[in-house]
């Protein structure tokens, strides 16, 4: 664990366990294991609605005394500092003995404190017989604003879900290209927008894309959503987020199913699919292959969401 640079912490309800697999091994190329995991790639916490915190690794070491000795020997002069106990999977200590951990901490870094609005959170943890300083950096969920936007249909993905969709579809990457393809509500769109990552929306549907531009709006986010069949889109993305319609707003066969997947593979070279049905017939006949998968139990009710993340098949 001695040559990675960060430390990621994540939480998460069971019933999102396979997702957040999916998307740490689309995004780490690893699974999360007991809550956390060890990676060389930076990513923003708030990208992904399970990742806690992340922790950039500036000093390690078997022995505590010796961590604190190269603490104090960064010289840190700051205003404003907060300092917190990260605890991981297996880390034994006590209560009062990470209270203690945390003010020794404090006097390795000259300045005043400020624990209500910190202008950094240094922190420490232990795992596998290493003590580890470093910076916090934590999840944002200023996102979870999106759950009162003012247009939903019963259609529409639910966010923990979307916002999965767009990590995945830009492995964390905001200079990604994204192809909301099937817009609905623009759901998936929102959560694009809140991690600065460019997107825009196609829906054949009007009251679609009346509904979408509504949203945007009411949370000041600007993007383009053409009202059109996905046929009819000439714009290349780096990735498509296509949620299959099924037959509640929209009418949906084998054909629509073919025809959207086709469509959307000639946008993009990568697509990450959802569907309540097995298509994974119909991702191979429409040029597809398939890299990744998994399914979302919806809580406490006996619906099954399937997300496949495909690529165009050479
Ligand atoms: C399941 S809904 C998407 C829901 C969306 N993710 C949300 O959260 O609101 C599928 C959408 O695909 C759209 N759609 C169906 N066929 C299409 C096509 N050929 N081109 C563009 N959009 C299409 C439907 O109008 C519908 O809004």
């Amino acid at each position: 664990m001695h040559n990675h640079r960060y430390i990621y912490s994540f939480t998460y309800d069971i019933h999102n366990s396979e997702l957040c697999k999916l998307e740490s091994r689309q995004v780490f190329d690893k699974e999360e294991k007991n809550n956390f995991l060890f990676s060389n790639i930076k990513v923003d916490p708030s990208i992904s609605p399970f990742i806690r915190c992340r922790f950039d690794i500036h000093s390690h070491s078997s022995d505590y005394s010796s961590l604190l000795d190269e603490i104090k020997q960064k010289n840190i002069h700051i205003d404003g500092f907060k300092a917190e106990y990260l605890v991981l999977d297996g880390d034994k200590t006590k209560y009062p003995e990470r209270l203690s951990k945390l003010k020794d901490v404090g006097f390795c870094i000259e300045g005043d404190p400020d624990y209500v609005n910190p202008t950094i959170i240094y922190s420490i943890c232990y795992f596998e017989n290493t003590w580890y300083f470093g910076v916090l950096t934590k999840h944002d969920s200023d996102w979870l604003k999106h759950q009162n936007k003012p247009c939903s249909f019963s259609s529409a993905i639910n966010i923990d879900i979307a916002k999965t969709l767009v990590s995945i579809a830009s492995k964390g990457n905001s200079k990604k290209r994204l192809l909301d393809a099937g817009c609905g509500v623009g759901t998936v769109m929102l959560e694009a927008c809140i991690s600065g990552i460019d997107i825009e929306g196609c829906d054949i549907h009007w009251k679609a894309c009346k509904a979408t531009r509504e949203n945007l709006a009411h949370f000041n986010y600007t993007a383009n959503v053409y009202r059109s069949d996905l046929k009819d889109i000439n714009t290349s993305y780096d990735a498509a987020i296509v949620d299959l319609p099924y037959n509640l707003f929209s009418h949906s066969d084998d054909n629509n199913t073919l025809h959207i997947l086709e469509s959307a593979s000639k946008l993009a070279d990568k697509l990450v699919i959802v569907s309540t049905l097995d298509i994974k017939a119909l991702i191979k006949q429409s040029g597809l292959s398939i890299s990744d998968h998994c399914t979302v139990e919806k809580k406490g009710k006996k619906f099954t969401r399937n997300i496949w993340v495909c690529q165009k098949a050479q």
